[in-house]
């Protein structure tokens, strides 16, 4: 029976060009919703599940997604002789334990499924978690930890699956569903991308999956699909029949924090989730509304 999964890979190479000019000089896993930036959900919802590896594949300009996991001492000591107890404390709680982070350059954007291969050597052959940070994935216990604890029973690969509208099946990979028992559902086929007509279902892969070290040698082949791109689905779909395969009916509310829409619609949902922020935005919603 499968364990628990150490390394979890957080692509951020991509180039973000939904959220342009925000990111011309600055990550999109940077840009912050409410007071932390989008990188920042993505850890910490690592590490509740148990994640003690963070491998990045970065790319350059983005050294500053780097720079907020280190310490920043001069800040901590000038925060410190101040006094502010609690900004001291919000900076701290970004460090992560020494030695567990890891950093690759994805020196091409040639996909994701080529950025996640970039971390293979550091992977090993374990088991391992992907988080796409650009998913902002709200709800606790946190999606990673839902899914950490449905694959300790099923074993094999695990995809975070949502189901979307039929002209949205065009932007993710898509599953053909075959059985399903609670929130677990075989996974028969993946498609990336298909047309509404050519979707096997309406059931999408999200940021957040746990796949098997074999995945690592299907993307090694570097064969390009959709977009001209080295697709994950792709190598995705090789496993299946080979290995267990599962799509994931996870509880929580997902954002898609790479557009503009999204991050507006997650800023608004997680301020009414907090006590300091709800009272004063339901206010302002209450004035300018209809
Ligand atoms: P997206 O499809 O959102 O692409 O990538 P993007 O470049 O980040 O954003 P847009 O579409 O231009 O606005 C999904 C995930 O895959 C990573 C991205 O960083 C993001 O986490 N990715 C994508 C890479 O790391 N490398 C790539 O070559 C492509």
């Amino acid at each position: 029976m499968a364990t628990g999964i150490e390394v979890a890979v957080l692509p951020v190479a991509g180039m973000g060009t939904r959220m342009l000019p925000a990111t011309k000089a600055v990550p999109k896993e940077m840009l912050p919703i409410l007071d932390r930036p989008l990188i920042q959900y993505a850890i910490d919802e690592a590490l509740e599940a148990g994640i003690r590896e963070v491998v990045l594949v970065t790319a350059r300009g983005k050294d500053s997604i780097e720079d907020h996991l280190d310490t920043a001492p001069e800040l901590e000591r000038t925060l410190e002789i101040r006094g502010r107890a609690r900004e001291l404390e919000s900076v701290r709680a970004t460090r992560l334990p020494p030695g567990s982070v890891v950093s690759i350059r994805q020196q091409e954007p040639l996909g994701l499924g080529h950025a996640v291969w970039c971390a293979r050597h550091v992977v090993g052959r374990r088991p391992f978690a992907v988080l796409l940070p650009d998913d902002l994935v709200a709800g606790s216990p946190g999606c990673l930890l839902q899914m950490v604890e449905a694959w300790r029973e099923t074993g094999g690969n695990l995809v975070a699956v949502e189901e979307v509208p039929p002209e949205r099946t065009g932007s993710y990979g898509i599953m053909s569903p075959g059985a399903s028992r609670g929130r677990l559902t075989e996974v028969l086929g993946l498609v990336e991308k298909p047309r509404p007509e050519e979707a096997p279902s309406r059931l999408a892969v999200i940021g957040r999956y746990i796949l098997q070290p074999e995945v690592m040698d299907v993307l090694g082949q570097h064969r390009r699909g959709a977009g001209g791109e080295i697709q994950l689905t792709d190598a995705m779909a090789e496993l299946i029949g080979r290995q267990p395969f599962h799509g994931f009916a996870f509880t929580g509310t997902r954002h898609d924090c790479g557009s503009v829409l999204g991050t507006t619609i997650a800023t608004l949902a997680l301020a009414l989730e907090r006590p300091d922020l709800a009272p004063a935005v339901r206010a302002w919603a209450a004035e300018h509304l209809p």
